[in-house]
């Protein structure tokens, strides 16, 4: 069978990136058991097409907390894409504006923020709640500062999970790397050095509430997989969530992200909003490598999808130029799907059109 662009992308980049870096990207915690099942369990879906619809046009544009996108797919945060490629994060900023997909900055840039906002068409900021509160606030004050649009909290990391795969030949993440962002805060004091910039494993859901005051923008808390814990995070202040396993990097075995949408999204839609709150969004990540996946994530509820490593995989072998032939390549692919599928926009995606596998 002939390659995808993104898996021609995947199988160049373990030739391009040093063993190490390619390592960092491409790993899993634990046995890699999320790792593993991430992109299996989209295929564990099925599709019940609609017939004679008129799909002569395929609309992808929907309005997303306020932002106006052409593509459904957008970029998850990644960190330290500067070992990937040297134009890093604002390569990858520039190719998502290309085609008006949406950008998640990471906290872990190894690119200053600004710079990234400089060539950003609409995009977020992930943050975590460092141990050293201030500098999350310097950061996310930067943030709104240079135009987020929303902050993404990452709730599924009070510690980084441990990658067994990156043995020997582990990628250390120098000092000036890890802290690009934060550097220009830090004191003379070394507590607020890069111990200070981890995350505190004691925050709470009451960082929603304090997050969304300070900076005055919607709050995501990303890395949800129940529906009861959504609720929970909406009920704390966040205007949507989403789901992930974080690539399978952090707690390994953890349900397959298609295994959790549907769950996380009957529960926010059953969720009595107050008066005048607005419709909470849903977000869907998790290896998802192709249209068809993307589909499924839109038709079980998701308002956007986000990718990860298929965006790294495409910067490395091309820079900018790469992330854009990724994410067209995954436009192309959707658009082509929900054609076949009878569906020609995304309002026209819903759940009776996914059924599981039989065995
Ligand atoms: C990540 N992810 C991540 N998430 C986050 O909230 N902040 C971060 O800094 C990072 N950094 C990061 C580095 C690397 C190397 C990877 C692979 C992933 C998780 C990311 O946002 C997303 O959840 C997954 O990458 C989605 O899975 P796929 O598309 O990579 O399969």
């Amino acid at each position: 069978m002939a390659l995808t662009a993104l898996e021609k992308h995947e199988r160049d980049a373990v030739a391009v990136l040093p063993a190490a870096a390619h390592e960092f990207f491409a790993s899993g915690s634990g046995d890699e058991v999320a790792l593993d099942e991430a992109t299996a369990a989209w295929a564990r879906h099925r599709l019940r097409p609609r017939v004679l619809r008129d799909v002569g046009e395929v609309d992808l544009t929907s309005t997303l907390l306020g932002c106006g996108l052409n593509h459904p797919i957008g970029v998850a945060p990644v960190g330290y894409l500067g070992l990937a490629h040297p134009d890093a994060e604002p390569a990858v900023a520039a190719a998502a504006r290309e085609q008006g997909a949406l950008y998640v900055a990471s906290t872990r840039a190894s690119t200053a923020l600004e710079d990234i906002a400089a060539v950003a068409g609409p995009w977020w900021f992930q943050v975590y709640v460092m141990r050293h509160r201030e500098l999350t606030e310097r950061l996310v004050e930067r943030a709104v500062a240079a135009g987020a649009r929303a902050l993404v909290l990452t709730g599924d990391t009070p510690f980084v999970g441990i990658k067994r795969r990156v043995g020997s030949q582990r990628i250390a993440i120098p000092d000036e790397t890890f802290l690009v962002n934060l550097a220009r805060h830090l004191t003379g004091d070394a507590a607020v050095g890069r111990a200070g910039a981890e995350q505190d494993p004691t925050a709470t859901l009451e960082a929603i509430g304090w997050l969304a005051r300070m900076s005055g923008l919607p709050v995501l808390v990303k890395g949800v997989l129940r529906g009861d814990d959504a609720v929970a995070c909406l009920d704390a202040g966040a205007a949507g969530v989403v789901v992930s396993n974080h690539g399978g990097r952090q707690l390994d075995r953890s349900v397959a992200t298609p295994f959790a949408l549907a769950e996380v999204v009957r529960a926010v839609r059953e969720r009595p909003r107050a008066a005048g709150e607005p419709r909470p969004a849903v977000l869907v990540d998790g290896g998802v490598r192709s249209g068809v996946d993307a589909l499924v994530g839109l038709a079980l509820g998701a308002d956007a999808v986000l990718v990860g490593r298929p965006v790294v995989w495409g910067l490395a072998t091309g820079g900018q130029a790469g992330v854009h032939e990724a994410l067209a390549a995954l436009r192309d692919d959707l658009a082509h799907a929900m054609a076949l599928a009878g569906a020609p926009s995304l309002a026209d995606l819903d759940a009776s059109l996914v059924v599981p596998a039989r065995d």
